[in-house]
């Protein structure tokens, strides 16, 4: 019988075997300093780690070992801390808080803030290729498929469209694609990448994706609305971005409460994704929960 984990459970159990991970695969002492010190610091500073928490959580839910999976796991960690160190950029939306603490480029430097998220995006492709005991059609399957979700259909096509739409005006169309583009595309990479290394089945596959697909909206809808009710203290980052930036949210176009409601439908959605799973799916259920509830 499967062992009946609470969320916080599980998540403190996966974050520690993640950061020893990750800190074996960008060593305090690895060369040149410089680099590796800034990519370090945002690495560290106190992410949730859902990215790889949620690929594992995926191999259980059909029936592996997530844990297995901490290369491919730990390469998305990586491209998802790249993408917040260049999110905050001056450049983009120049914010001096990320994860509690300052932001890279306010120690580092634009420079090096911009380097640092190349080290780790290139980094996660080579860590993602070191997993082992994973046969490598279904590698090469899994790691083409996080590139396409990081890259220019995916999480930097969606950033392109958020930066292109400062101040304007964008359908809700639009709003969706983008909500699903920047952060939707690598949760729903997350989620695939663990049911396809732990082998599932294409009726498991096809009900974790729309599951994803929820999930990846529904989170992004809610980090529109802490950027407005939040406090920074809890979310580690500049609450009214958002505004400041001119951005469209979810609030923006559909109000508090009507993005309220429309993160609700994708959570009751996703909830419904996994009606033909039992139990071994409870900790993707509980995410779910917690989605919804979340003030970090
Ligand atoms: C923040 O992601 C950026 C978005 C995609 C909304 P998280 O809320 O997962 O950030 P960390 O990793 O915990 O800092
Ligand atoms: C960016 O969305 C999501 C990324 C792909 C980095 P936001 O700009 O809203 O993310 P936060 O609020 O700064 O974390
Ligand atoms: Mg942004
Ligand atoms: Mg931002
Ligand atoms: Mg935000």
């Amino acid at each position: 019988m499967t062992e009946r984990y609470s969320l916080s459970q599980y998540c403190q159990n996966k974050i520690i075997l993640i950061d020893d991970a990750l800190s074996q695969y960008t060593p305090v002492d690895a060369y040149p300093p410089e680099i590796y010190d800034a990519m370090r610091y945002s690495l560290f500073a106190g992410g949730k780690r859902l990215r790889p928490i949620m690929l594992m959580a995926a191999a259980d839910a059909v029936g592996g070992c997530g844990s297995n999976y901490l290369p491919v796991a730990c390469g998305l960690e990586m491209i998802h801390t790249y993408s917040l160190i260049h999110d905050d950029l001056p450049a983009m939306d120049n914010d001096d808080y990320r994860r509690g603490k300052l932001t890279n480029h306010k120690i580092y430097g634009d420079g090096m803030a911009i380097l640092a998220g190349d080290g780790l995006l290139t980094a996660a492709f080579s860590t993602m290729l070191s997993q082992p005991n994973v046969d490598s059609a279904i590698l090469v399957n899994v790691v083409r498929e996080i590139a396409a979700a990081a890259g220019a259909s995916g999480m930097v096509g969606g950033q392109a469209v958020d930066l292109a739409s400062e101040g304007q005006t964008i359908d809700a169309k639009t709003l969706e694609f983008m909500h699903q583009a920047k952060t939707g595309a690598l949760f729903k990479a997350a989620l695939r990448a663990g049911a396809l290394l732990a082998n599932a089945s294409k009726h498991e596959i096809e009900a974790l994706t729309n599951y994803a697909n929820q999930f990846g909206l529904a989170f992004q809808i809610t980090d529109d609305i802490l950027d407005v009710v939040g406090t920074q203290d809890k979310i580690g980052k500049p609450v009214g971005s958002d505004m400041r930036n001119q951005k469209v949210t979810y609030v923006t176009l559909y109000s508090l409460d009507g993005a309220k409601q429309l993160a609700q439908k994708a959570v009751d959605n996703a909830l419904a994704s996994l009606i033909g799973f039992g139990s071994e799916a409870e900790i993707l259920r509980d995410l779910v929960e917690y989605l919804i509830t979340r003030e970090a």
